[in-house]
């Protein structure tokens, strides 16, 4: 799953739609975490869905990631500021995809 420390063990290597991107990163087929308060893993999700299909504020939004190994569409967390830390986005991701730093 995603390294719950990835704050401190990644660097902010991009941004992309106003969401920060923790590295290393080499597309298309490594991508890195999306996101800080609600971070998705690019590199672990499978592109399951029920994160964006839960999610009670609509934190997320599908991003086209063509030519990556696990999946070819990810969730951005585009509204990551609107999250109101009630964690089932981390619950629910089949691959533990999903940080949310709500404490
Ligand atoms: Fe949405 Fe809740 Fe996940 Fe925040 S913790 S992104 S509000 S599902
Ligand atoms: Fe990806 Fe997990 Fe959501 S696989 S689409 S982060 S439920």
């Amino acid at each position: 799953g995603i390294d719950p420390n990835f704050d401190r063990n990644r660097e902010v290597v991009d941004e992309e739609n106003g969401v920060e991107v923790w590295g290393p990163t080499e597309p298309p087929e490594q991508l890195g975490i999306h996101g800080t308060h609600v971070a998705v893993d690019y590199d672990i999700c499978i592109a399951d869905g029920a994160c964006l299909d839960s999610c009670p504020v609509d934190v997320f939004t599908w991003v086209e990631t063509p030519g990556h190994p696990q999946s070819d569409r990810k969730v951005e967390p585009s509204h990551e500021a609107q999250c109101i830390d009630c964690m089932l986005c981390v619950d629910i991701c089949p691959v533990d995809a999903i940080d949310v730093d709500g404490s």
